[in-house]
């Protein structure tokens, strides 16, 4: 990590450096590409979106487009960005507390969250093609996230999912093509064909053939290494499937999460109360993706050392990248962090302090 970069390393952001222009992003288009290509096979019939909260990047999602069906996006600013860059693709408009301008959109599909929200867009007399999201009361334990298996905001209870189906029963503008499950963020495979199959179960009750079955697969930060196992559930997913059914997923994390790297540089070092500390430029409002998740950010390179706790510039206790990382560092030395390729940028506090932005590189493709 520490000198890991240079001008030589093959996708290093050489030119940053020698501008010293860091903090940057680098995307790694090529491995993008790649990985969304064993991702597509292991999947055979079953159709793949890609959640575009997790990255928005154009560059990332002109990737995306050349393997994906869709796109999901979960706000009428995520819809307008899509559809500018890729006006051809299928767009599936998710996500709770939809405005009645966002029920109106033209989308491929409606991701139905509500009650309230379905009579509302019969009221406003626009035509729709809906799945309904349910929260099946389901276990999800080892979830590192959940929208369902209980009382969360996200979706409808069966009770609920009930009175929509009647509602939509005694009219025919608005035409409910299936149900849509986000249950959890954070399964392995096996775990998340076990929700499939509670989800397809429920769907086949309803007399429904299109089941979206949301994201949510697994990514290890601790070891990232240990990648969501797409051929064991593909496989898992096509002994579920039968005929006449359309399966859908809508991952966002596990897509381009390994593409990113957020590269930066030490300011200072310092010892406080015994423990050290090194200060690098940036921070968790370029990548706040170690602090919504408790994680240490896993790093590339460095040479072993005492453990040293990395921080950004911001004024809080929260700005810490990674705690007690057995590297060697050293003023000036370049830092650069993996797994940065989702809910990084996107999701940080970019104006917090008003210290400039990042760089944004992008290497292949
Ligand atoms: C409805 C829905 N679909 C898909 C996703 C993508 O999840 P992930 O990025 O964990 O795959 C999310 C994430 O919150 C979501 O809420």
């Amino acid at each position: 990590m520490t000198s890991a970069l240079s001008a030589e390393s093959p996708g290093s952001p050489a030119l940053e450096l020698a501008a010293g222009r860091l903090p940057a992003f680098v995307y790694d288009l090529s491995e993008l590409d790649a990985h969304l290509r064993s991702v597509r096979a292991a999947l055979g019939d079953v159709e793949l979106y890609y959640a575009v909260k997790a990255n928005p990047d154009p560059e990332l999602l002109r990737i995306l487009a050349r393997h994906v069906d869709g796109f999901e996006v979960a706000s009428g600013g995520e819809l307008a960005h899509v559809r500018g860059l890729h006006p051809e693709k299928p767009i599936a408009l998710g996500g709770p507390g939809k405005t009645d301008e966002e029920l109106v959109s033209e989308v491929t599909r409606l991701h139905v969250e509500s009650s309230g929200e379905l009579r509302r867009l019969v009221a406003s007399g626009h035509a729709a093609d809906v799945l309904l999201r349910v929260n099946l009361d389901i276990p999800v334990d080892g979830a590192s996230l959940s929208m369902g298996g209980g009382a969360t905001p996200f979706g409808m209870d069966p009770a609920a999912i009930a009175e929509c189906v009647e509602l939509l029963s005694a009219q025919d503008t608005v035409r409910l093509r299936g149900i849509h499950a986000h249950l959890a963020s954070g399964l392995d495979a096996p775990r998340m064909l076990e929700l499939a199959a509670a989800v397809l179960e429920y769907a086949r009750g309803l007399g429904l053939t299109e089941i979206n079955l949301g994201g949510g697969m697994a990514v290890s930060y601790a070891d990232p290494g240990r990648r969501f196992d797409w051929e064991t559930y593909g496989r898992g997913l096509a002994g579920l499937r039968r005929p006449g059914e359309v399966l859908r997923i809508e991952p966002g994390r596990s897509l381009t999460v390994y593409c990113g790297r957020y590269v930066t540089r030490v300011i200072d070092v310092k010892r406080v109360h015994g423990e050290l500390f090194a200060v690098v430029a940036g921070g968790t409002h370029h990548i706040r993706t170690p602090a919504t998740k408790g994680h240490s950010q896993p790093m590339a390179g460095g040479e072993p050392g005492e453990p040293v706790t990395i921080v950004g510039q911001l004024c809080t206790p929260k700005d810490v990248l990674a705690r007690r990382v057995p590297v060697s560092l050293k003023r000036g030395d370049v830092v650069e962090f993996t797994m940065a390729g989702a809910y990084a940028w996107n999701i940080s506090h970019h104006d917090f302090l008003m210290h400039p932005k990042p760089g944004f590189h992008y290497v292949g493709g």
